[in-house]
């Protein structure tokens, strides 16, 4: 999984490269917001910039999160959506969230554990928890776990969200929006044409909160075409 660590600094012996990402990640600004501001994780703070933009998320909506552990999306997702319908003037949305890891429970979302979302039993359950079935909203933030070789995860990422956009015909609503990660890579540029296919409006994104040395960025598909 990404490093969505809760930091813990025992006093082991470090490899250089353990002691430099360490050094980083104290110093992260956005690790630092995400535990004054109770988030799981600094993950928390690309969802919010991403919605802060392009609203993304309404009260109301139907949120499917994959990818979801530790469960800072999902957090993310509750508050916009109005999934503990706290605030009574607005609809009260609902947030399903996915991960092949346990996710310790969150107070206004539904999640499905230990679950891959490369398998095809998956998607009932998924049918079976959401509203009627269908989703507005399909969040990715999956990651496979990195070999190291660059081609070969960003190919694991691609095939993941290919799959993702196969589930998107079951359940993703007319006019939705997939918003998923990838690692860039030569396989990007087939993603994006199936999301055109498949949207009317696709963008790219790296948000601030993306390390700028990373190979992540993400896909925004709107205006689903639906079936
Ligand atoms: C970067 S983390 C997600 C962080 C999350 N968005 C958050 O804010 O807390 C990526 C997650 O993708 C999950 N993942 C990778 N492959 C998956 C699969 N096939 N099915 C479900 N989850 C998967 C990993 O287990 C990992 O927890």
């Amino acid at each position: 999984m990404g490093r969505c660590l809760h930091t813990t600094v025992k006093f082991l012996r470090k490899t250089g490269t353990e002691q430099k990402w360490l050094e980083r990640h104290l110093k992260d600004p956005f690790v630092k917001a995400s535990k004054q501001q109770q988030y799981r994780c600094r993950s928390a703070f690309k969802l919010l910039e991403i919605d802060d933009k392009l609203c993304v998320l309404r009260p109301g909506f139907s949120v499917l999160d994959c990818g979801a552990a530790p469960g800072a999306w999902s957090q993310v997702a509750v508050e916009r959506v109005n999934a503990l319908g706290t605030d009574a003037a607005v609809p009260t949305g609902f947030v399903l969230g996915v991960d092949l890891l346990r996710i310790s429970p969150l107070e206004g979302a539904v999640f499905l554990s230990e679950t891959d979302m490369a398998e095809p039993s998956t998607l009932r359950a998924i049918q079976s928890l959401l509203p009627l079935g269908k989703a507005d909203v399909i969040l990715s933030d999956m990651a496979p776990n990195a070999t190291g070789i660059k081609e070969l995860d960003h190919q694991k990422l691609i095939r993941l969200c290919l799959g993702l956009l196969d589930i998107a015909q079951s359940i993703l609503k007319p006019k939705g929006t997939m918003l998923c990660k990838f690692w860039d890579g030569s396989e990007a540029r087939l993603l994006q044409n199936r999301l055109k296919e498949q949207f009317q409006d696709v963008r790219t994104i790296k948000p601030q909160a993306s390390r700028k040395d990373s190979a992540e960025s993400y896909y925004l598909a709107r205006l689903y075409r639906g079936k």
